[in-house]
């Protein structure tokens, strides 16, 4: 029995309902030829994530009956044991749901809060300097964390499982053991010095007695975590916000300098959102509202590249990349100025959104040069008016849920809660602490983004689904701070506008432009002679970097596909 939906506002962005069951082919697909990369293929249902046991979770309870949230739910729980460096319940993150019955397409915002005690100076030093110690490797940068609420809620209000149910796989995980995987080795080899500094509780479960870390395959248990999660899963968010393990958190701030307390954590509420929306060639967008910054610049950028026809120039070609990083400079340019929290300060986000500025934006752009980004200013709206992670979950019903969730840096503060088994967030960084200084990603913010208490910090998180003729039909994210948002956009485009399979656009090379500093990122399979062209174009390249880790799910012609970013040595895309 589904449970019945309380939510007052949502947003309803079909006038019909089909249900994917009635679409669901019989017939298996025929792999196409000439492709160069092929998603896997499902029947029934499609889980994409970074991690496999996780994706393994998801996709046992969708073949249990199970619908997509309760897979999606199970799946934020496991990623939390196995995937620690994102994963998490000590962070934060958004989570956009189709659900089916209902028609309704809606956004859990999960984010992190300022706590209480926080003030717009708390990371200014005696001359007025940020010190980014403070907001980075302090308990003074956590912020108050919203996972277990969020996954909670979102089960609550779609679900059809209990939280007991979806969580005793992580639970079992915890406890057990779980063979570690080379993406958490790799990350707790690069982390060892920092968390060995920071947190002796974390060295000494995460490393052996002579300080390596553990090896890919080396069994993991993590008591004390699958102690928390069976408190979570007895006693509900409440034993997070306000049971005992928000008297470890609190107690563990208290003691070593940190602001959040048990009044912090009982007052922390996530929030239900209308989802942004555009169009873009006769597909319906949806994506993360404020205080996320991805869902309206993901739509402003599609706004301004859609009458360019970059099919025309071919797919990464040095023109077709100029004309993305023109579009990219002008959408973080307005992102350093117009976003934050729309519970604080009057976003305007429908401006932002709308074709008519766009077209004024498009008009502005250098055709066939680099602008000069000191040249480009945020716009002016009318008078009157960093370690992420993301997966992807569609079921044979129709729903559909794409979440990204995370703790910030790689472990986030590096700082474990002691007892409690799980890393605290350092998501205090993604505010401005001193309006137009860049942040870790090297993002600026302005006024709307300065530090409040209770506020939520901007983020570049951009859980998206594309819509076609009503249905859920690609669903994608991915992590990597400021370059989550530019990532997303070139899996949507190469799916809408490349005609490419799902594998291969997340496989396909991208590019990175975020306004400042001036330069275009560029991963190092672009072509030489593509990189020669945008040089003499005025771009200065900045080569070697992965830009952005993404993941996408997708159902067409009856059947669903999935791939997982190969930038990334685990991850898996299974259906069933
Ligand atoms: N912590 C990175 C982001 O939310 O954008």
């Amino acid at each position: 029995m589904k449970k019945q939906i309380g939510i007052v506002s949502i947003f309803c962005l079909l006038a019909s309902n089909p249900s994917l069951l009635s679409q669901i082919a019989q017939e298996p697909p025929i792999y196409g030829s000439g492709d160069s990369s092929h998603p896997v293929v499902g029947r029934s249902g499609i889980v994409s994530s970074r991690d496999e046991l996780s994706t393994k979770i998801g996709l046992d309870i969708l073949k249990a009956g199970g619908n997509a949230i309760d897979a999606a739910v199970a799946v934020g729980f496991a990623m939390a044991v196995t995937t620690p460096q994102a994963g998490n319940l000590g962070g934060g993150g958004f989570m956009l749901v189709h659900h089916a019955e209902t028609d309704t397409t809606i956004a859990i915002d999960y984010r992190e809060k300022a706590p209480l005690g926080a003030t717009r100076d708390m990371y200014l030093d005696e001359e007025g300097n940020v010190d980014p110690n403070k907001s980075r490797y302090s308990r003074m940068g956590a912020g108050v964390p919203g996972t277990v609420a969020g996954l909670a809620m979102a089960l609550e209000k779609f679900g059809t499982l209990t939280l007991a149910e979806v969580i005793q796989p992580s639970i079992n995980l915890a406890e057990n053991g779980f063979p570690v995987d080379y993406d958490l080795y790799t990350s707790l080899k690069r982390g060892k010095e920092n968390i060995q500094k920071l947190s002796p509780e974390a060295y000494s479960i995460y490393y052996h007695k002579d300080g390596r870390p553990y090896y890919p395959g080396e069994i993991l248990k993590l008591p004390d975590l699958a102690k928390t999660l069976k408190a979570i899963a007895s006693k509900g968010s409440d034993a997070f916000y306000k049971g005992s393990i928000a008297k470890l958190i609190a107690r563990d701030m208290e003691t070593n300098g940190g602001l959040i307390t048990q009044k912090d954590l009982a007052l922390y509420r996530p929030a239900l959102r209308e989802p942004v929306t555009g169009d873009f060639n006769g597909y319906q967008i949806a994506s993360m509202p404020p205080p996320s910054s991805g869902g309206v610049h993901i739509v402003q950028m599609l706004n301004m590249l859609e009458p360019l026809d970059l099919s025309e120039y071919g797919h990464n070609s040095a023109k077709a990349i100029h004309l993305m990083a023109e579009t990219m400079k002008y959408a973080y340019a307005d992102r350093s100025k117009h976003l934050g929290d729309s519970d604080f300060n009057p976003v305007p986000v429908d401006w932002l959104v709308s074709k008519e500025y766009a077209d004024s934006l498009r008009d502005k752009m250098n055709m066939d040069a680099a602008t000069d980004s000191e040249s480009i200013m945020p716009g002016t709206p009318p008078i009157e008016g960093p370690d992420t992670t993301h997966y992807n979950v569609i079921d044979k019903f129709g729903n559909a849920v794409a979440n990204t969730y995370t703790i910030n840096f790689s472990f986030g503060s590096k700082i474990l809660v002691p007892g409690a088994g799980f890393f605290l967030n350092n998501e205090m960084d993604d505010f401005s602490a001193k309006p137009n200084v860049p942040n870790a990603y090297g993002l600026i913010g302005g006024e709307f983004n300065s530090i409040e208490s209770e506020k939520r910090m901007l983020s570049s998180m951009t859980p998206t689904i594309v819509f076609k003729e009503g249905a859920p039909y690609l669903l994608c994210g991915g992590r990597g701070g400021s370059r989550i948002i530019t990532a997303v956009l070139q899996v949507v485009l190469n799916v809408l506008e490349f005609d490419m399979n799902v594998s291969e656009a997340v496989a396909a090379p991208r590019v990175h432009h975020q306004w400042l500093p001036d330069q275009l990122r560029i991963e190092k399979t672009i072509n030489t002679d593509t990189k020669s062209i945008l040089e003499s174009m005025g771009y200065e390249l900045k080569a070697g970097f992965a830009t952005g880790y993404t993941n996408a799910a997708m159902f067409e012609d009856g059947f669903f596909y999935g791939a997982s970013d190969p930038r990334l040595p685990s991850g898996l895309a299974e259906g069933y």
